[in-house]
């Protein structure tokens, strides 16, 4: 047995603590046993054993808690501690709107036609959330960017949300925090962000914990017209599709009585939705192929063995073609050529996305110019509105889901194709 299945074991043992707390209180169900693969086109192997926490904790609200700074945890675990720092050496930015021009029109009236650099090393979350062009106003911005407000919601509940966004900014004292994901007990996963733990409710247990401790972040979520609350657009895994969430956004309504929305076009009037990293969202939905049996730090957190033989998880996070024991991983399974089998597929998704990014451009100036010559009927018109909003969404939730169709590759064209048909159906309101 190697040190880092001692740490397993370790890490089983406080579960344990934590099953017999969670049985008591009715909690204590089995995650489902993690399933084999299908038959692949290439053989596949035995699917490892991933399960190391079968279940993760959520953190208590409410009870005072205080950060333990990463920088606190590096002589405990300096493996850990210094591979977090090389996410650093992730610094490359790129320009989304020089790349993609169409978007200026797409998101114009939203912060991102403004400014929208690609994403980055999380060290660098709270300095790129803090100098982004893009106007910011309340706390919710840090949801996702440091353990010191991820503590307050904690502490404070959803008051914590509407807080002015430079109050908040003054008290950062830990840019993204081992206490994210282990709160104050590196190794051990924890829910801390409680929008997470109440949408998936029983869910929970079904999922990895290493999911989940990426979940917290990676998803897509709105703010709550009302509370300014960070907010998840489903409840349980059976409505985690990009369907489910747009049937329940458009079902919300403001305080002004209108269908909810992030901004409205001035031009159009079209009441926009903006979709946000759907990682977790499309890697367990429909379709995908690895959800039942590997976690997203399986592709994501090498295993390295330090000099001494120590034996850890790397918590540098990277593109598993960019790291040898990643790609190596994936030879238990896969035989072909894993760079091209996923530059093939995100070759693929891209083409398409441009494709539909100039479509719905031209559908926002030709809806534009209808209402400036006042052509459509009023009716028309809410019905253009309706299937604009519906088609940039589901364009939306492929253009901001960071693997470009290498996550699950059914989902990714399924809402290419929807994409498509909503806006044909506006476009037909235009011939
Ligand atoms: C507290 C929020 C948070 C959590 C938790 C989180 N991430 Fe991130 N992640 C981000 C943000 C925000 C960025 C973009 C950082 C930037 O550009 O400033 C990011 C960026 C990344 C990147 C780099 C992307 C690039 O283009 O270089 C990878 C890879 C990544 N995350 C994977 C993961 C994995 C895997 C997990 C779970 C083990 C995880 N993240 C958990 C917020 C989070
Ligand atoms: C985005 C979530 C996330 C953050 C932030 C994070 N970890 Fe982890 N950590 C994980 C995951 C996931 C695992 C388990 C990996 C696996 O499942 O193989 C882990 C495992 C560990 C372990 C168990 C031993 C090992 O290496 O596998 C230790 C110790 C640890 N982390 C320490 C830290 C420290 C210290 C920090 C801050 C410097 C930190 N972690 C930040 C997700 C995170
Ligand atoms: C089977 C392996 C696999 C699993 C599991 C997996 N991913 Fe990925 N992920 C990939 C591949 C392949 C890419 C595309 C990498 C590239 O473009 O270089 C990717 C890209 C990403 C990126 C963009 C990274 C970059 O450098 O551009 C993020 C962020 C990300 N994944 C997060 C997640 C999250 C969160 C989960 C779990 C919900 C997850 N991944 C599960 C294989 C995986
Ligand atoms: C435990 C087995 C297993 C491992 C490990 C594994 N895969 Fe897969 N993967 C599969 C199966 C099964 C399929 C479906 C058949 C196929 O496309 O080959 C698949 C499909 C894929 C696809 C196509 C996705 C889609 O939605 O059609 C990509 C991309 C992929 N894998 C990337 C990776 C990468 C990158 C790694 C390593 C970091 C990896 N896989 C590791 C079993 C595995």
């Amino acid at each position: 047995m190697n040190e880092k299945s001692l740490y397993k074991v370790w890490i089983c043992g406080l579960f344990g603590t934590a099953v017999v707390l969670g049985a008591l209180s009715g909690n204590g169900a089995k995650p489902a046993a993690p399933i084999k693969p299908a038959a692949a086109d290439t053989p596949a192997a035995e699917a490892p054993a991933v399960s190391k926490q079968l279940t993760a904790l959520v953190a208590e609200q409410g009870t005072g808690i205080k950060v333990m700074k990463s920088s606190d945890w590096a002589e405990q675990y300096p493996h850990e501690y210094e591979t977090y720092m090389l996410n650093n050496d992730n610094s490359e930015i790129h320009d989304y709107i020089e790349e993609n021009p169409y978007i200026k029109t797409l998101y114009e009236g939203y912060g991102f036609a403004i400014s929208y650099g690609s994403a980055r090393g999380h060290t660098y979350v709270v300095e790129d959330v803090t100098s982004t062009g893009r106007p910011h106003k309340l706390a919710n911005c840090f949801t996702c960017k440091t353990s010191d407000f991820t503590a307050k919601v904690l502490n404070d509940g959803d008051s914590a949300y509407a807080m002015a966004f430079e109050d908040m900014e003054v008290q950062v004292t830990d840019a993204f925090g081992c206490f994210h994901c282990h709160s104050n007990e590196p190794g051990v996963i924890y829910i801390t962000h409680p929008y997470v733990s109440n949408n998936l409710g029983a869910d929970l247990e079904k999922v990895d914990p290493a999911t989940l401790s990426c979940a917290q972040c990676h998803t897509e979520y709105y703010f709550d017209p009302a509370t300014k609350a960070t907010m998840v657009s489903y409840h349980g895994l059976a409505q985690i599709s990009p369907t489910d969430s747009l049937e329940f956004e458009n079902s919300l309504v403001d305080a002004e009585g209108n269908m909810f929305a992030d901004w409205v076009d001035a031009d159009t009037g079209v009441r926009k939705l903006k979709v946000q990293h759907p990682e977790f969202e499309t890697y367990m939905g429909e379709g995908s192929v690895h959800a039942s049996f590997l976690s997203c730090a399986d592709c994501h957190m090498p295993t390295k063995t330090a000099e001494d033989g120590t034996v850890y998880t790397s918590h540098m996070w990277v593109s598993p073609l960019q790291d040898p024991d990643l790609l190596n991983s994936c030879a238990q399974c896969h035989k072909e050529d894993m760079a091209e089998k996923v530059h093939k597929i995100q070759e693929a998704t891209r083409a398409r996305e441009n494709e539909l990014g100039y479509a719905l451009e031209q559908l926002d100036k030709d809806l534009a110019s209808a209402i400036q010559a006042g052509t459509l009927s009023d009716e028309d018109l809410e019905a253009v509105r309706l299937a604009s909003r519906n088609a940039q969404w589901y364009w939306d939730y492929v253009f901001v889901e960071n693997s470009e169709g290498a996550h699950n590759t059914k989902l990714t064209n399924q809402c290419l194709d929807l994409a498509q048909q909503y806006l044909d159906e506006a476009n037909s309101y235009l011939q």
